[in-house]
C-alpha cells in the first residue's frame, strides 16, 4: 500500500510516500521568508504553503518513481497547528482524493511526531513519550499502538519556543534551536545556573521563567561579555533546558513503571538532550526510541507512518465509521476542523 502523506501545520510544506518496504521519499520545502520577522508570520505561511504545495508532491511522486494512480491513501495534517497553513494542505489532499478516488485520512500532528518513530523501530508497548516541538511540550502513555494519552504538558511555553525567543535575545536568527545546539558544544554547560523550572517535583513543564531569567542576565552584561562567552550562554540554557526535560521523562517512566520511551518533536533532535536521555537510560536500564534527525522535525513520513499505524488499529473499518471515529475521512466526506 502506497501511503501519500501531506504536512503544512506550520511553515514547512511537505511530501513524503511510504509503503511497506520503508520511506520512498520525503520532500521538505521549508519556508525562508519567515527568518527576517523572527518567527513565522502565519498569513505569509500559508501563502508560501500555497505557492509550493503542487510541486512538492509532485516532487514526492517523481522520486518515488510513482504516478498519483499508484497512491492507495492520502493522509494529510489536520491539526494542531497555523489554521491557515493546515486549510492548504487539507483542501489540497481533499482536492486529490475527490479527483483521483483516494481515501483521505486527517492525521494528527502531534501523533505523528510519536509515530514517526515506527519508521524505523519496532516499538514496543507500554510506553512514556516525550514530544518536545516548537508549540508543544507534552508526556504522554501510550498503552498500545493507538491514542497517546497526555500525562502532562508545558503551563507556558514549549521547550522549542524557550530554545527559539532565547536565540532572538543572543541575536540569533530563527528558527534558533539548532543554532544554540551547535554554540553550545563549544561551550561550558555550568557556566552560568539558569532558572530549571518545575524541576523538584511533577510532571509538568514551564519554561517562561527561564526566558524572562536570561533577558535580565543579557540586560545586566555588555556586548563585548555576550560575543564572548555566547558559547557558554548557549551551553547554559540548553543545560537547563534539557535537565528538566530529561528529568521529567524519567520521572513519568519510573512513576508509570514503564521502562521504554519515545523521544519526537523537533526538539528532540537536540544533540545535548539526546546525550542526557541516553545516559539516564542506560542508568535505569530503559529502552528509549528516537528519531533520525530528519524525522525528529517536521516532516511529511511521519504523517504517513502514522496513517500506518491507524489502518492497523482497525484494517476492516469502513471509511464511514472512519469518519464517526474522528480519524478517518472519506474522499466525499472531509472532517470538518
Ligand atoms: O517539531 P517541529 O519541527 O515543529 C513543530 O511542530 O513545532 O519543531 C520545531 C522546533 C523549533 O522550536 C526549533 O528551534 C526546535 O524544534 N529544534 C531544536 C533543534 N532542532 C529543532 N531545538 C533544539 N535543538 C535542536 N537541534
Ligand atoms: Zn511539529
Amino acid at each position: 500500500m502506497n501511503i501519500l502523506g501531506i504536512e503544512s501545520s506550520c511553515d514547512d510544506t511537505a511530501a513524503s510516500i511510504l509503503n511497506e518496504t520503508g520511506v520512498l521519499s520525503n520532500v521538505i520545502a521549508s519556508q525562508s521568508i519567515h527568518v527576517q520577522f523572527g518567527g513565522v508570520v502565519p498569513e505569509l505561511a500559508s501563502r508560501a504553503h500555497h505557492r509550493t504545495i503542487s510541486q512538492t508532491v509532485k516532487q514526492a511522486l517523481t522520486e518515488a518513481k510513482l504516478s498519483i494512480q499508484d497512491i492507495d491513501l492520502i493522509a494529510a495534517t489536520q491539526g494542531p497547528g497555523l489554521m491557515g497553513s493546515l486549510l492548504v494542505g487539507l483542501s489540497f489532499a481533499k482536492g486529490l482524493s475527490l479527483a483521483h478516488q483516494i481515501p483521505l485520512m486527517g492525521i494528527n500532528h502531534m501523533d505523528a511526531h510519536i509515530f514517526a518513530n515506527t519508521i524505523e523501530h519496532n516499538l514496543e508497548f507500554p510506553l512514556i513519550a516525550l514530544t518536545v516541538s516548537g508549540g508543544h511540550t507534552q508526556l504522554s502513555k501510550l498503552s498500545g499502538p493507538y491514542i497517546p494519552e497526555i500525562i502532562s504538558q508545558t503551563r507556558d511555553d514549549a521547550a522549542g519556543e524557550a530554545f527559539d525567543k532565547i536565540g532572538k535575545l543572543l541575536g540569533l536568527n530563527y528558527p534558533a534551536g539548532p543554532k544554540i545546539d551547535v554554540l553550545s558544544r563549544e561551550g561550558n554547560p555550568y557556566f552560568h545556573e539558569f532558572p530549571k523550572g518545575l524541576m523538584r517535583e511533577g510532571l509538568e513543564f514551564s519554561f517562561s521563567g527561564l526566558k524572562t531569567s536570561v533577558l535580565y542576565y543579557l540586560q545586566s552584561k555588555n556586548d563585548a561579555f555576550i560575543t564572548q562567552n555566547l558559547n557558554n550562554i548557549c551551553a547554559s540554557v540548553s543545560h537547563a533546558i534539557t535537565e528538566v526535560l530529561v528529568t521529567k521523562l524519567e520521572r513519568a517512566m519510573q512513576a508509570h513503571s514503564i521502562p521504554r520511551a519515545v523521544m519526537a518533536g523537533g526538539v528532540s533532535a537536540n544533540s545535548m538532550l539526546r546525550e542526557k536521555v541516553a545516559a539516564m537510560a542506560g542508568k535505569n536500564n530503559f529502552t528509549i526510541y528516537k528519531p533520525s534527525l530528519s524525522y525528529c522535525t517536521d516532516n511529511a513520513a511521519m504523517i504517513a507512518a502514522t496513517a500506518r499505524v491507524m489502518l492497523q488499529k482497525e484494517p476492516s473499518i469502513s471509511s464511514q465509521q472512519r469518519l464517526e471515529e474522528g480519524f478517518g475521512i472519506h474522499p466525499y466526506s472531509v472532517q470538518p476542523i
